[in-house]
Formats: C-alpha cells, structure tokens, sequence
C-alpha cells in the first residue's frame, strides 16, 4: 500500500522504562483503512509528565510523542482527504499505534491536517498540540471578545505564547504573565499590552491597574497562588480557563465560571486553527531544536524550566 518505500529500520525513540530514552529500529505499521502514515521530519516535545499517558497508564516499551509534522507515506482506502506525498501535522494523544518520536507514526485520519499555508514542517510540528489547546481556550472557554481584559497567566509558554496572540486577534487587551527580564521581553515581544511577573512581584496591583474595573477572562496556563490573586480581580460573571494538567487546579469561586478542558483534535478543529494561522501573523516561538538521538537532552532542557516558546525534535 504505501506509496514512498518505507526504510527497511526505521528509528523510533523508545522510552524502554520510566528512566531512559533510547533509539531503536521498530516495526513500520501498515495503515488500516480509517488510517494515515505519515513520515516524521519534525515535531513538537510535550514535557516529561505528559508523556507517559494519563494516569500514568503507559506500558513500556513507549514510543513518546503526541504531535509532529511530516509527509504522507500511506493512506488506508477509506481515506480521501489526505494522499501519499500531502505536508501534514497531526495530533494523536495517547496513540495505542504509538507516538511521534519515531520516522513513522500511523493516526487516526480525522486527527491530521494539511498544513497551513504559511507554515513550514518545523513551525508546524510545533504547534498541534499547543495551538489547538490555545484556540479552544480561547474561543470556546473563554468566548473572548474585542475589548475584553484578558490575562493570560503563563504567557512564555507553549500554549501561552499562541494564546496571548489569538487573543490578541481577538481584540482584546492582554495582560501577559512570564518571568525574568528575558520572559518579560518575549512577551511584549509577541503582542502583550501590559507583562507581569507571574512568579514574583505584585501581580495584584498589575492586574488592577491593568483592568480597574475587573478583568474579562483569565487563560491559567500554571497554578498556584499567584494565579489566584489574579482571579481575585475577575469581574464577576467573568470567566477562568485552564486545560487539564494545570497544578494546582484553580479554586471555585462563587460567581466566577471556572472551566477544565482538553485541547482536541478533529477535522473541525484544524480548519478552525488552519484560518487563525492563515489569516494571521501569529508566531510560533521555537526555543530549542535537537537530533532524535537527542531526545534525553531535550527532555533535560525542558526539565529545567524557563523555555521561551516551545523545543522541537528534528527527526530527520
Ligand atoms: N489538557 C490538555 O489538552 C493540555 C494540552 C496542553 C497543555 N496542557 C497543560 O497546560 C499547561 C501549560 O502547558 P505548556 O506546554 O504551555 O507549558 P510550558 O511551556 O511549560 O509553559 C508554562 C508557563 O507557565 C509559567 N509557569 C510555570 N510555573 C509557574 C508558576 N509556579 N508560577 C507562575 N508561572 C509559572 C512558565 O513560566 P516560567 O518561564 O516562569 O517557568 C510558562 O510561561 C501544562 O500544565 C500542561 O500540562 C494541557
């Protein structure tokens, strides 16, 4: 079936037990008719916690990974919206065929995509994962509207970072929660009306100041106590977004609607990403980029905290 001649040993990296990472040849999967093969040349690196499954139900040996972007190789014959030699990226969480650190990776077709015209393999890679969590936050949590006061409470990220400036594509005032000089910058950088220190300084009276009168809605990208002096200054009726994976979860407050949500993947929700990027400017933020076989030290980079944006892995 597939069009491309796969590569007799193709390279995965296998997370063999919780501990370590490691490239390995593994098995090329055929495609099943609901099915698309696509051959990996980037993606993006969700951090350690998110890569052993929920709950933790992962069973090893794992292929990590749960997006990328790459080329067809193969399609199922029930396929019609994509074909061998198509530039898709994909989101697929938790995929029991296994993840994207690997040169082929076999997905549900409803969780792939054409790319968007403005995007290279690298950018797009990046983004699946983060993009969708970002406009579904955004849109459908939030309802953001022109005019509103939003703040996004860490902004530097991978899912803040596209948040902040679709957001901002929304029409709405942002105030934008990073830290450091360097966090600060990058923030402005990519639209904030107003930066604050969301790990030190006084964030109460930046919120206050920044929306005298309560701010709209507030996009939680990390929890804690910070976070809920912020929502001290929510107007009520106003609203709190968070995907799932935020720790500590945001506290109820009465007359405040606060919301959990999972990004997700479908044909719907590419397009409703594919016309944000499209019609936009909107930067993806790439702070690091590794080899496969460099997959450990990614993991180390992200380990460390602070990154500005989002790291990749290169797979070829
Ligand atoms: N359920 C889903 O579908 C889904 C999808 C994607 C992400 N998520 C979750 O969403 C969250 C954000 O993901 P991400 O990929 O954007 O993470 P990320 O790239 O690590 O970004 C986290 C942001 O929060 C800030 N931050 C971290 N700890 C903080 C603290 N204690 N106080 C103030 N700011 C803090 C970071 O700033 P610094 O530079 O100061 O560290 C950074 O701006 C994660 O919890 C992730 O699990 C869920």
């Amino acid at each position: 079936m597939p069009s491309r001649k796969p590569c007799a040993r193709p390279q995965s990296i296998i997370l063999a037990d919780p501990r370590c990472c490691r490239s390995t040849p593994f098995p090329c999967r055929r495609s099943t008719p609901t099915k698309c093969s696509s051959q990996l040349t980037r993606r993006g690196l969700a951090d350690g916690t998110r890569t052993c499954g929920p709950s933790g139900r992962a069973h090893f040996p794992l292929v990590l990974g749960s997006d990328g972007a790459g080329i067809v190789a193969a399609v199922g014959s029930r396929v019609r919206r994509l074909k061998p030699g198509d530039r898709v990226y994909a989101y697929a969480w938790d995929n029991p065929k296994g993840g994207f650190y690997a040169e082929y990776v076999a997905v549900t077709a409803e969780t792939v995509a054409h790319t968007p015209q403005p995007l290279d393999l690298k950018h797009a890679g990046a983004i699946p994962v983060t993009g969708l969590t970002a406009l579904q936050g955004i849109d459908d949590a939030l309802h953001v509207k022109k005019g509103q006061a939003v703040v996004v409470y860490g902004a530097s990220g991978g899912v803040g970072s596209l948040a902040l400036q679709l957001a901002k594509l929304r029409g709405a005032r942002v105030l934008a929660t990073a830290s450091g000089e360097d966090g600060l910058a990058f923030v402005r950088e990519l639209g904030a009306d107003m930066a604050a220190d969301g790990r030190h300084g006084d964030i109460m009276a930046a919120v206050r100041s920044f929306a005298p009168d309560g701010v709209d809605a507030v996009l939680a990208l990390a929890g804690g106590g910070t976070l809920e002096r912020c929502i001290e200054a929510v107007r009520g009726g106003g609203r709190v977004a968070y995907p799932n994976g935020v720790e500590p979860r945001p506290k109820k407050r009465r007359g405040i609607e606060i919301i959990s949500y999972d990004g997700t993947a479908g044909v719907r929700e590419f397009e409703h990403l594919g016309r944000a990027l499209e019609t936009s400017k909107i930067k993806i933020p790439i702070a690091g980029e590794y080899g496969l076989a460099d997959a450990e030290k990614a993991h180390k980079r992200l380990a460390r905290g602070h990154v500005l944006g989002k790291i990749v892995l290169r797979i070829r």
